[in-house]
C-alpha cells in the first residue's frame, strides 16, 4: 500500500528531473565536498536521495550516510531505489530547521537545492552547524539568479502571469541567488570559514514539451491558486504555457531534447 504510484510527483521528480539536472549537480557538490572514507554524512532536504546515493561509495561501508526530508512521498521513492555501494543510507523524515540529531553527530553536512525552500534559512544553517563535529564542514548548493536561466525565466513568467501572481511567487528555487546573502547565512551561524564558489553545468531534458509541463507544474505546485484550479482549467493553463514557450524551446533544442547551461553557488563552510 505504501508503494509510490507511477506518475506520482515524487516518481516524476526521480525519473525525469534527477538524471537531467540533480545528478549533475550532485556530482559537482560531492567534488567540492570530497568525503573521506569512514566519515558520517548528512544530506539535508534529500528529496529522492541523489546526493546521499552519490556520497555513499565515498565514505565506504565503514562510513555512515543519513538522508533527511520532510516529504514522505520523496522518501518512499528514495527507499524503493536500489542501494548504492558503500555506506548504508538511513532515510529519516524530519525538518531541516529542527534536525533530529545530537550535537556534533556528523563530519559533513550537504544540502542540494534545499535552502531556498526553508522558511527559516538562518535557523536551518544554525542546525547544520550544531550537528557538525569540530572540524566538520557544511556545503550547500543553490541556483544563481533566474535571469541567468532564460528557459526557466520564460516558463516562470508565463506561469505567474496565468495565475495572476508576481514571478516571485513561483520562483522559489532561484530565490537565494545573492552570494552575499548566502555567505551571511553561514557566517552568522558561527562557521569559521565560508567560501562561495561559482559552478555551472549543462543540463539536458528529454522531450521538451514534457519538460515544460512538468517544470510548470512543479513551479506552481506550492501556489494555492494552482491547487484550487479544476482539472480542465489546469490543463488549459499548461497548454497556454507550452504554446508560449515554443520559441524559447526552439532556441535551446538539441535533437529530441532541450539543453542549456545552469549556474549555481556552492557555499563551503567549516566549523
Ligand atoms: C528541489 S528539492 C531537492 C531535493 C534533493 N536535495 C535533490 O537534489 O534532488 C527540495 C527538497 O527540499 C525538501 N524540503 C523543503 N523544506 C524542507 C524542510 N523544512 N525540511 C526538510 N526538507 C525540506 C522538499 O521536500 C524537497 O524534497
Amino acid at each position: 500500500m505504501n508503494q509510490p504510484q507511477p506518475n506520482h510527483p515524487a516518481e516524476m521528480y526521480e525519473h525525469y528531473f534527477v538524471p537531467a539536472m540533480f545528478l549533475p549537480w550532485a556530482k559537482i557538490l560531492l567534488r567540492h565536498a570530497a568525503p573521506q572514507s569512514k566519515e558520517c554524512v548528512l544530506d539535508v532536504a534529500c528529496g529522492t536521495g541523489i546526493v546521499a546515493r552519490v556520497a555513499a561509495p565515498f565514505v565506504g561501508a565503514e562510513g555512515q550516510v543519513v538522508a533527511l526530508d520532510m516529504n514522505p512521498a520523496m522518501l518512499a521513492v528514495a527507499r524503493a531505489l536500489p542501494a548504492p555501494s558503500g555506506a548504508a543510507i538511513a532515510w529519516r523524515e524530519g525538518n531541516a530547521m529542527d534536525l533530529p540529531f545530537e550535537d556534533g553527530a556528523f563530519d559533513l553536512v550537504l544540502c542540494q537545492h534545499g535552502l531556498p525552500f526553508f522558511p527559516d534559512r538562518a535557523g536551518a544553517v544554525r542546525e547544520m552547524r550544531r550537528v557538525l563535529a569540530p572540524g566538520g564542514r557544511a556545503l550547500a548548493i543553490v541556483l544563481q539568479a533566474l535571469e541567468r536561466h532564460p528557459v526557466f525565466e520564460a516558463l516562470m513568467v508565463s506561469v505567474a502571469r496565468h495565475l495572476a501572481l508576481p514571478v516571485s511567487a513561483v520562483m522559489t528555487p532561484f530565490s537565494l541567488s545573492d552570494a552575499g546573502e548566502l555567505r551571511a547565512l553561514f557566517t552568522s551561524a558561527g562557521f569559521k570559514t565560508v567560501e562561495i564558489r561559482l559552478e555551472t553545468t549543462t543540463v539536458q531534458f528529454p522531450d521538451p514539451a514534457r519538460f515544460v509541463t512538468l517544470a510548470a507544474m512543479s513551479s506552481a505546485a506550492a501556489v494555492p491558486a494552482f491547487g484550487q484550479l479544476e482539472a480542465p482549467e489546469r490543463a488549459s493553463l499548461l497548454d497556454s504555457v507550452r504554446k508560449e514557450l515554443e520559441s524559447t524551446i526552439q532556441q535551446y533544442r538539441d535533437g529530441d531534447a532541450i539543453s542549456f547551461p545552469m549556474f549555481a553557488h556552492v557555499a563551503v563552510a567549516t566549523t
